[in-house]
């Protein structure tokens, strides 16, 4: 059995997961943190940030396509000519020696064929998704609270799983559903105390049904998203890379509208005009804005290195360190059903992302003598 990737000899596996945990909760209350400790005439634009957002990782998955398409097109007398019998070594030493005018010329257009391929269009619909969620989630972080929304956040499970059951026609086990049911159950028992309690020192700056509402929104284009553009990565040959710069691309046009779009107040309290409509766009970006959209860089680039599984289990202990942070850092109240609900979420999401029992005892049995 080929050995774990590893980077200093720690497994690549933990790396992620713990990354995934610590930025997941570090981006709630960054968000948080940046929208309502700023009065509303000094507010940086939601809509610039995810702008800048795509903007970076557009450029981020362009370099990392463009150098697989120049060493994909490097000649093959190059290849032949490392003194190596394993095409692994062959292959990254290829990368120092691919780099001639030729395979450049090569290589980019080459790319350039693959990201304006005669079905690249198919990825407008989930750019246009990513966006629309990345924009309502600072509707929702400007008005919850950093653990309810953690905890609200995660029936993109729910939403993701019932995608993929009505547009691929996956079929969950009955563990799976249950561990659903239970989810929205315990995302249902956190919203009483949403709206029994009055939980944070910052509230009278907050409109939690406007919160919620978006919440929900932003779960349903995440799953609808993620559901589709798994879709397209099935029906292609296309590299993943190509697939990202095509996604970032057909970010550009929807990022760029609801940047002009004359809107309303994202924070809370009844609406009223967007303070920061007419502004430069980039107006009174400073240290929180960048952290935000640095924290959303990151976001997208550990999820290309991490299945799904592990996205699930680095949520729900993402819920634990929200809820301390949001105790430690806001005054958060917690109430029983607070507990009970995100002690559910938790439970929930572990079970949700367990094998299940069926394969558990194939996978443990041990092969016969
Ligand atoms: O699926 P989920 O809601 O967890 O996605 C979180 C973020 O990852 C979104 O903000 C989306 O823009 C980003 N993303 C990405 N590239 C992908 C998939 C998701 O940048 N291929």
């Amino acid at each position: 059995m080929a050995p774990a990737a590893s980077f200093a000899g720690i497994p690549l596996s933990l790396i992620s997961l713990v990354t995934l945990t610590v930025q997941n909760s570090a981006l709630t209350v960054v968000l948080h943190y940046s929208r309502i400790s700023v009065p509303a005439d000094r507010m940086y634009s939601a809509a610039s940030a995810v702008l800048l957002n795509e903007l970076l990782k557009g450029a981020i998955s362009l370099s990392i396509a463009f150098r697989n398409s120049v060493v994909a097109t490097a000649r093959p007398g190059d290849y032949a000519r490392i003194p190596s019998t394993d095409d692994d070594e062959r292959k990254r030493a290829l990368q120092g020696t691919a780099w001639s005018p030729e395979t450049i010329r090569a290589g980019g257009a080459k790319m350039l064929r693959e990201v304006f391929s005669r079905d690249c269009w198919k990825l407008s619909i989930p750019a246009c998704l990513y966006v629309i969620q990345n924009n309502l989630q600072f509707v929702a972080a400007s008005n919850l609270d950093v653990p309810t929304f953690q905890v609200t956040y995660n029936l993109k499970i729910l939403t993701t799983a019932l995608f993929s059951v009505f547009l691929l026609g996956r079929r969950l086990s009955a563990q799976k559903w249950a561990a659903l049911l239970f989810l929205a159950a315990g995302v249902g028992v956190v919203q009483l105390q949403s709206t029994t309690s009055n939980s944070s020192h910052d509230s009278h700056d907050m409109d939690k049904a406007k919160g919620l509402f978006a919440v929900f929104c932003a779960c349903m284009t995440s799953g609808l998203a993620g559901v589709y553009f798994e879709m397209v990565l099935k029906g292609s040959k296309a590299d993943l890379w190509i697939r990202n710069v095509q996604l970032s691309f057909f970010s550009l046009l929807p990022a760029l509208m609801a940047v002009f779009a004359p809107g309303v107040s994202l924070v809370g309290g009844p609406a009223k005009p967007n303070p920061t409509a007419g502004q430069p766009i980039f107006a009174n970006f400073g240290g929180w804005a960048w952290a935000v959209v640095f924290g959303g860089l990151v976001t997208a680039l550990v999820i290309r290195y991490s299945d799904n599984i592990m996205k699930g289990f680095a949520t729900s202990l993402a819920i634990v360190l929200s809820f301390c942070a949001g105790i430690i850092l806001f005054d958060f109240n917690v109430t029983l059903s607070f507990l009970v609900g995100s002690a559910m979420v938790v439970a929930s999401t572990y079970l949700y992302n367990l094998p299940d029992a069926g394969r558990r005892a194939l996978t443990n049995s041990s092969p016969l003598p």
